[in-house]
């Protein structure tokens, strides 16, 4: 069971009847699905930060058709049998995360995300695992505290990962490449920009990398609801045009292909 910090005095919280505390008598207590909201109020920017309700499902019934089962793969291919301490920062409804647990053990295992909607799903898959809801920008964990950590699609958090980190623990990166769904991209854009993923661009020289591997898949989509889904779960749902998006179920039956970047960062001494 790892050892939090307490949002509001920085003290250890331990958990007992089904409460986080600390010694301060700050209390925090877990939900009934088993996950943890230790997001102070004064750090939500907006009510329910973070993903939102339909974009939490669609992400789920997306991810359980298994298409990009071989990005979980490749990344299950780096790792060790078990790790003593590691943490997945925006872990969303915890698909990759429950895979994650299952090679590295689960108990070891915290899975944060600022989105309530999203750390319940999560809470769902596993039960096991430590699930928050907090700021990836303010994890509430100690210093070198974690063996390792991985972001996936999410924004990285450069100074709170390496405060958490401990010297040597590896960070595993993963964003999208140049022709990540050029097809729907084509199908919502007159003008699609390209432009692959580099953590390299947010991180200094407290990390050194160690590979950098690209991951090509494809498929074809079923239906206009798996292309729904999967529009809901990118930045495009929110940048493409209404009437752009309203064509995509034109897309299914044709070949759709994931491109990704997945970076190994070393935290250096
Ligand atoms: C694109 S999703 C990726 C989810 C998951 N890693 C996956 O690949 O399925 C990005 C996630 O980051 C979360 N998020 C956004 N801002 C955050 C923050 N400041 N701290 C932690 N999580 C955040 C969102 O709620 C969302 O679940
Ligand atoms: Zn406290």
């Amino acid at each position: 069971m790892p050892t939090l910090k307490c949002p509001s005095c920085e003290q250890a919280l331990r958990l007992s009847d089904n409460s986080w505390r600390c010694d301060n008598g700050h209390q925090f207590d877990r939900a009934k699905r088993g996950y943890t909201n230790l997001l102070l109020a004064q750090q939500r920017r907006s009510r329910s930060p973070g993903d939102d309700k339909a974009m939490v499902q669609a992400r789920t019934s997306f991810l359980e058709l298994g298409r990009y089962q071989p990005l979980a793969d490749a990344l299950l291919a780096h790792l060790p049998d078990e790790e003593p301490a590691w943490l997945d920062i925006g872990c969303g409804e915890g698909w990759y995360s429950d895979q994650f647990a299952q090679r590295l053990g689960a108990v070891n295992g915290v899975g944060v995300d600022i989105s309530k909607f999203a750390v319940d799903a999560a809470a769902k898959r596993n039960k096991r695992v430590t699930w928050l809801v907090a700021s990836g920008a303010r994890l509430p964990l100690f210093d070198a505290s974690q063996q390792r950590v991985f972001v996936l699609f999410t924004r990285l958090f450069v100074d709170d990962i390496a405060r958490v980190l401990q010297p040597g623990g590896e960070l595993m990166v993963v964003g999208t490449g140049e022709t990540h769904l050029l097809p729907l991209r084509e199908a919502l854009y007159d003008d699609v920009r390209q432009s692959g993923f580099d953590a390299g661009k947010f991180l200094d020289n407290r990390f050194e990398l160690l590979s950098s591997e690209t991951l090509h898949c494809q498929w074809i989509p079923e239906s206009e609801e798996e292309l729904r889904n999967l529009l809901a779960m990118t930045p495009h749902h929110w940048r493409a045009r209404p009437e752009a998006k309203a064509g995509i179920g034109t897309l299914a039956g044709k070949p759709m292909n994931g491109h990704f970047v997945i970076q190994r960062w070393r935290r250096v001494a």
